[in-house]
């Protein structure tokens, strides 16, 4: 496996091959490898004839109060999950090639960003969508892999590269779950052991809302109620928000007419948690 640093290193490696016809598949990510990116590399290594996977722990995307700093960086052991994965490049640039002196442009995706994760973090969307414009600029890849455990970010990237003409395809894997559901994510580690057991109460209370249409019920705000109801049980923990939305525009829904994402994120402690639920709705036939 090849560690590039240089963006214009990993250009001139991906341009070689796409000039022989090579499929370059790429997964983003920022490191903390769990079985999530696992399995994305995994379909990715199925689907690409080339492999690329970057590390980079992308400042922009993280509000002042956040967790930059303490956000864990484990690289021997990522490289070890790329090494025995197959992953042909691990991409690991640096703040300073990403971001160079007088760097100016950035990329938004207004109605997308908008809603949920963009009230709670205000930047946090301009900086995914930069970032991975950015990357994608560098890797020059045909396909890229993102996880719907952050379901907003997928519906984010994939109109960002049909806005831009990014020519990239874009594939979204479903969310990779410990055994009692909690969704994977590098940010587990900072949950508490008694955190941790009451961590899935954000799955319990989508599967809640999921379980509610499908015995019939169609108005979001008793969905929504059913939702926080499993949530206000656990007095410790709080809601920031628990929704019925469009899986499209990710506007909330007042009546379920077709498929609808469930989307959630509470506050365990110090720990915010998200994660999302897909729910498909019968047609009637009349
Ligand atoms: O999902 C992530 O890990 C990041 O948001 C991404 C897509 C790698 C951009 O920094």
């Amino acid at each position: 496996m090849k560690i590039i640093r240089s963006p214009a290193a990993m250009t001139a490696w991906s341009e070689g091959l796409r000039r022989q016809g090579v499929t370059i598949g790429f997964v983003p990510t920022m490191g903390a490898l769990h079985d999530g990116h696992r399995s994305l590399i995994r379909e990715a290594r199925l689907q690409c004839d080339a492999l690329v996977v970057s590390i980079f722990v992308n400042p922009t995307q993280f509000g002042p109060q956040e967790d930059l700093a303490k956000y864990p960086r484990p690289i021997s052991h990522d490289r070890a999950i790329c090494r025995q994965e197959g992953v042909d490049v691990c991409f690991e640039p640096t703040a300073e090639a990403m971001y160079p002196a007088g760097f100016q442009t950035t990329v938004t995706v207004p109605a997308i960003a908008r809603r949920w994760e963009g009230e709670a973090r205000p930047h946090h969307f301009s900086g995914v969508a930069t970032v991975v414009t950015k990357l994608f600029g560098m890797v020059r890849p045909h396909r890229a892999l993102f996880g719907q455990k952050d379901f907003q970010q997928s519906v984010l990237v994939q109109q960002l590269v049909k806005d831009l003409n990014l020519g990239v395809a874009i594939m979204v894997r479903p969310t990779v779950r410990e055994q009692d559901g909690l969704a994977m994510s590098s940010r587990n580690i900072y949950l508490s052991a008694d955190e941790r057991h009451r961590a899935v109460t954000l799955y319990q209370s989508l599967r809640a809302g999921a379980a509610v249409i499908r015995t019939g019920e169609r108005n979001a705000k008793t969905i929504r109620l059913a939702m926080a109801q499993v949530v206000t049980q656990q007095p410790t923990i709080s809601i920031d928000y628990l929704t019925v939305s469009d899986p499209f525009t990710l506007e909330p829904v007042s009546l379920v007419t077709s498929k609808v994402v469930l989307l959630g994120a509470i506050r365990l402690g110090s720990v915010r948690l998200i994660d999302n639920l897909l729910v498909a709705v019968p047609h009637r036939s009349s």
